[in-house]
């Protein structure tokens, strides 16, 4: 959200908004003279979210069950198009990011956040701790070939438009946004046993990889990545592995 810089008034779509993460933040940052409309394709995340909104009383968020494939928005609807965590696992190229440009009114701003991709030609998949990549990749490539959705950026990684500031770069220029502007950073994450990160693995994405191990496989890998990880504990038994995580923000053109 700090990224995004959403000004005071901004109306604003989250595209694949889960149970809100992005969204309340943002909710904040635009305040009661915006609105906040979050979609998602999952009927569950919005039930999460709307409960938050009720918790939250907010007033100015709207949410609704929505492909982000397909937004349905007028043209020059939004002052900013965001999506957290989420566009990765659908966008390929130009073609998927093209309606986001269009749902933005002139110099419009585009934010989204992606776990990096640009380790992947190299091998490495930035949500598996460097200590345990070698033993899950095998997995996750062969759950990729099975399936397909979660991970399917990583399936096709010299395709990838975020395999690259470069190609990010290129990709959204072809989408028609200026001013694309690319950091990427740690996010540290914090378990107190490799027992915990697997547990915290199985509520991401992530659980499609060991959904699809044979269950023999699965009781051998889970003990020796715990292992592993028990490995790396600090002297107050704390386990930091950081996830690089890409921020990107762009800019329909001016009036
Ligand atoms: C990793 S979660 C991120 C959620 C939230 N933005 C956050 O930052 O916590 C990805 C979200 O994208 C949603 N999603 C996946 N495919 C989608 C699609 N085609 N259209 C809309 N939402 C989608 C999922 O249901 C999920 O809520």
């Amino acid at each position: 959200m700090e990224f995004a810089q959403l000004p005071a008034g901004a109306s604003v779509l989250d595209v694949g908004c889960g149970r809100g993460a992005a969204l309340f933040p943002a909710a904040d940052a635009v305040g009661a003279s915006g609105e906040v409309v979050g979609i998602d394709i999952s009927e569950e995340m919005i039930r999460y979210a709307t409960d938050g909104v009720r918790e939250r009383e907010l007033g100015n968020v709207t949410l609704s069950v929505m492909n982000g494939q397909s937004p349905d928005f007028p043209a020059g609807r939004f002052d900013a198009v965001i999506g957290s965590c989420s566009l990765f696992i659908w966008t390929k190229g130009e073609d998927d990011v093209r309606p986001y440009a269009k749902l933005l009114k002139p110099g419009g701003r585009f934010a989204t956040a992606a776990p990096s991709f640009f380790g992947t030609l190299q091998g490495k998949w930035s949500l598996f701790p460097d200590a345990v990549n070698d033993l899950l990749l095998p997995y996750l490539l062969r759950s990729v070939k099975a399936n397909g959705a979660y991970d399917s950026q990583f399936a096709n990684a010299g395709a990838n438009w975020l395999g690259t500031p470069q190609l990010i770069e290129k990709t959204l220029t072809g989408a028609g946004f200026v001013d694309v502007d690319i950091t990427e950073e740690d996010l540290p994450v914090v378990c107190t046993s490799g027992e915990q990160w697997v547990e915290f693995t199985y509520t991401t994405g992530m659980r499609g990889m060991w959904e699809r191990m044979e269950e023999k496989e699965r009781d051998e890998v889970i003990p020796e990545v715990a292992r592993r990880l028990d490995g790396l504990k600090d002297d107050n038994g704390l386990i930091t592995t950081p996830v690089p995580i890409v921020y990107i923000r762009a800019a329909a053109p001016g009036a």
